[in-house]
């Protein structure tokens, strides 16, 4: 059963979307199990560049079906104007997608709430998308499932259930405006969504007794996990692998890899501790280097150096057995590259990311600073033509990580990805 999971090693943005494209040429199946529209997976293919938010990468390969799990949360909107643009670009999405039943909405209501809570106390620098607010809805058992969606009575009660449960924070008079936007816009939204839906669980039990190649694709990534991340600064799912499990009804058996995406530095959007941030101006040549801007929001990222305890934990907790390391040809230039061994917090060393939001602020990086590359690296096609030096930095990451980079990225493109394992990555898949 070869089923691979790709997960985001970091805190997002490690370039999953380029690496899930790479591989997914070969895969039957790809399924996005957690988020929403929050992502940003930017893929540059026969020279165009694609921004996906909620449809998987695999929808560039003609061949390939895509699936969003249950763990997902669907804004119908989005998803309609994500499958138009790329149809406008010739890739056929209907027929090609499917969606689960089970998967919750985002509906506008969760987007006003997001909006407010971040213009209050408790921001988190999020997207503005709705993420959190519907992903609550969820949990506390008010939220509309795409199954309840797809029946107008039932959407229209469950809708003003969950309405009334807002309508303190929201203002009466804003729920009544919403409620009329959601209403307007439901016909057309439902009469699009009805035909991609379908149980995906089924779907992918069927597909693994077949021996299909299923890949499942996290977005964000292991420090904003829910549970795993530098909470409360996460998001509000779980892009571990574990939660492929959940959020695509595939059982731990059916797994047979894990893969971590990670820069060859790291980056962060939004608040929270980030304790190998870089001062400027070295990180402001590294953003422009790298492209450092949100693929979602645009904002400017914020840029560290390595950080290897973060690393060993976003390892552990998803059991990944190989890496993808990706931008390395944005390091060339930069001299000494740092990278983060452990941190020092109140006399302590520490290996580990910590628990404690005070220690996350407060632990020190302890640095090993190691020389620097120069050359242009997009045009190296094999792991042996990468500059010395470029090639001890990996070999030194993956001895102190006691895991392999079986991918090193040098560039958008997809030919710009140097596959280390014999037969054109296969091994990756289990
Ligand atoms: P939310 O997921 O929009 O609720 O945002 C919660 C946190 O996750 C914020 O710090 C966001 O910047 C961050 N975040 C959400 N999606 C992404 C992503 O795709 N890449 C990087 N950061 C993200």
């Amino acid at each position: 059963m070869p089923v691979l999971v790709v997960v985001g090693a970091q805190w997002g943005d490690e370039g999953k979307g380029k690496v899930v494209h790479h591989l997914s040429r070969g895969a039957d199946l790809v399924v996005r199990y957690q988020g929403g529209d929050n992502a940003g997976h930017t893929v540059v293919f026969g020279g165009e560049s694609f921004a996906l938010h909620l449809i998987p990468s695999g929808i560039l390969w003609p061949r390939t079906r895509n699936v969003i799990g249950n763990g997902v949360v669907v804004n119908p909107q989005a998803l309609l104007a994500e499958a138009r643009s790329l149809e406008r670009r010739a890739v056929a999405v209907r027929g090609r997608l499917a969606v689960s039943l089970q998967a919750h909405v985002i509906l506008p209501h969760h987007q006003a709430l997001d909006r407010l809570r971040e213009a209050g106390r408790g921001a988190v620098g999020s997207t503005l998308k709705g993420i959190g607010p519907c992903y609550e809805d969820k949990v506390a058992r008010r939220g509309v499932r795409v199954a309840d969606y797809l029946e107008p009575g039932t959407f229209r009660q469950v809708l003003d259930e969950a309405l009334a449960a807002h309508a303190d924070e929201l203002g009466r008079a804003a729920v009544r405006r919403l409620r009329r936007q959601t209403l307007a816009a439901y016909p057309g939204l439902r009469r699009f969504l009805a035909p991609l839906c379908q149980d995906t669980v089924r779907l992918l039990a069927a597909a693994c007794r077949r021996g299909r190649r299923v890949l499942l694709e996290s977005a964000q990534g292991a420090m904003l996990d829910i549970d795993h991340g530098t909470y409360p600064f996460v998001t509000s799912s779980n892009p571990c692998s574990g939660g492929a499990c959940a959020g695509a009804g595939l059982p731990p058996t059916a797994i047979d890899s894990v893969l971590g995406v990670a820069k060859a530095y790291t980056t962060r959007v939004g608040l929270g501790p980030f304790p190998t941030e870089m001062p400027e101006p070295v990180a402001g040549r590294i953003r422009e280097k790298g492209h450092e801007y949100g693929a979602t929001t645009g904002r400017p990222r914020r840029i560290g150096w390595l950080d290897l305890p973060q690393l060993r934990s976003a390892i552990r907790a998803s059991g990944i057995s190989r890496l993808a390391l990706t931008k390395l040809d944005t390091l060339s230039g930069t001299d000494p590259i740092r990278v983060c061994t452990a941190y020092l917090w109140r006399g302590r060393r520490l290996d580990d990311f910590p628990a404690s939001r005070r220690a996350q602020q407060e632990a020190r990086p302890v640095y090993r600073d190691l020389p620097g590359f120069s050359g242009d690296l997009g045009s190296r096609r094999s792991f042996a033509e990468l500059p010395a030096a470029a090639r001890r930095y990996v070999r030194w990451v993956e001895g102190q990580l006691g895991c392999p980079a079986g991918i090193v990225s040098v560039g958008a493109g997809h030919e710009q990805t140097i596959l280390r394992e014999p037969r054109s990555g296969k091994s990756l898949w289990g």
